[in-house]
């Protein structure tokens, strides 16, 4: 028997995750306890989406609603499947700078020690399975700002010329900068992943994603981006822009494309790797950009607020560079773009996500 262990299994990669590692054959064995409806409220609950994997997967896939903070339960079910266990995609995470502020034990005890959790898991139970990481570009802090930006009409733009013209690097410092709380625990994460690559010679990945998008994300203000552009012109709801005169710039990557290089890393692991994954210089938007592409979508104005005061540490230009995982895997092809996403995201919500509901 061969088993994939996805965590977060109802958000947006670990769905993803858990349909394409079935659809490679594997059985599917998932851990999410709808702690985001917690985070951010109803809207924000994954439940509909584990109830989707379970009717379209079957037997193919099990569920648990276990938190990966509780090391009883969670070493009980790897305890269950021992050896079967052929790879760990680890997702689960409190994913928001604005709500780690609020509860600092709960961001790290969900993102730093539930990373430790899967870890030691991994090493007791199925120590040969690749553990593929979700950390984050905000691993990185506030140092992209430090980078020389140029004005344009709708976006902030690298400086020509710059080493990182095609995309920020994984040779950028994470160290002495702002992280925010969210930032701190998830570098205490990706930092464990690397060393029990490195110290105890697993097959581990740290994926250091941009913004990561697509139809099965429970969009709500606080996480979300590209979603949450949409459902907020569709449903004609405020969309709040939070400074850099909205000419913020994020890469965007589709979560099927996210998962298709979970699969290349799956079939020829590393340890201790480190990738920035991401839209790139292929897919890549500002707030404004954004706006117009929704407002072309639906033939609808967004309708905004302006914040003058930008969110603590945000960055004001990120586009990843994907050069080092391309060069380890080549096979990889990132298929979509910008308009591409946002228009399947509007498709796929065009009867929910109405106004009033
Ligand atoms: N979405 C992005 O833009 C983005 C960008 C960079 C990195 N990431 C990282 O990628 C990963 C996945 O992000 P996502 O957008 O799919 O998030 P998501 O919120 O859609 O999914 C995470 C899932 O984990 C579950 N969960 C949270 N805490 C849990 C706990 N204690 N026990 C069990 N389950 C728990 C939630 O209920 C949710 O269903 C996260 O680690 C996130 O930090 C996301």
């Amino acid at each position: 028997m061969s088993v994939a262990f996805v965590t977060g299994s109802g958000g947006l990669i670990g769905s993803e995750a858990v349909r394409h590692f079935a659809g490679l054959g594997l059985d599917v064995v998932g851990i999410d306890n709808d702690m985001r409806q917690e985070f951010f409220g109803e809207e924000a609950s994954t439940a509909w989406n584990v109830r989707r994997l379970t009717d379209e997967l079957g037997a193919a896939y099990s569920h648990h609603s276990i938190d990966i903070r509780d090391r009883a339960a969670l070493g009980a079910l790897f305890g269950r499947y021992g050896r079967d266990v052929a790879v760990v995609i680890h997702t689960a995470a409190q994913p928001s700078h604005d709500w780690a502020v609020r509860d600092p034990f709960t961001d790290f005890d969900v993102n730093a020690a539930g990373t430790l959790n899967v870890l030691q898991n991994v090493r007791e139970h199925c120590i040969d399975a690749p553990v593929i990481h979700c950390s984050t570009n905000k691993v990185y802090g506030d140092r992209p700002n430090s980078l020389p930006l140029v004005e344009l009409e709708t976006r902030w733009e690298i400086e020509p010329g710059h080493p990182y013209e095609q995309g920020i690097r994984e040779d950028m410092s994470i160290d002495a900068c702002l992280h925010s709380i969210f930032g701190a625990s998830k570098v205490a994460a990706d930092v464990m992943v690397q060393e029990y690559g490195r110290y105890f010679g697993m097959k581990t990945a740290c994926f250091r994603g941009g913004t990561l998008t697509g139809p099965a994300h429970s969009a709500t203000e606080l996480h979300g981006f590209l979603g949450y552009v949409m459902r907020a012109n569709m449903e004609r709801r405020t969309y709040k822009i939070f400074g850099y005169q909205g000419k913020q710039v994020r890469d965007a990557i589709h979560s099927s494309d996210v998962v298709s290089a979970f699969e290349a890393f799956f079939r020829s692991p590393r340890s201790a790797a480190v990738y920035n994954l991401g839209g790139g210089r292929h897919s890549n938007t500002s707030n404004r950009e954004a706006f117009m592409l929704a407002e072309r979508i639906t033939g609808q104005e967004m309708i905004t607020e302006y914040v003058e005061a930008n969110r603590i540490g945000d960055h004001k230009w990120w586009i990843g560079s994907n050069e080092a995982f391309q060069a380890d895997y080549p096979d990889w092809k990132q298929v979509y773009d910008v308009p591409m996403i946002m228009r399947e995201i509007y498709e796929a919500n065009v009867d929910k996500w109405v106004p009033g509901a």
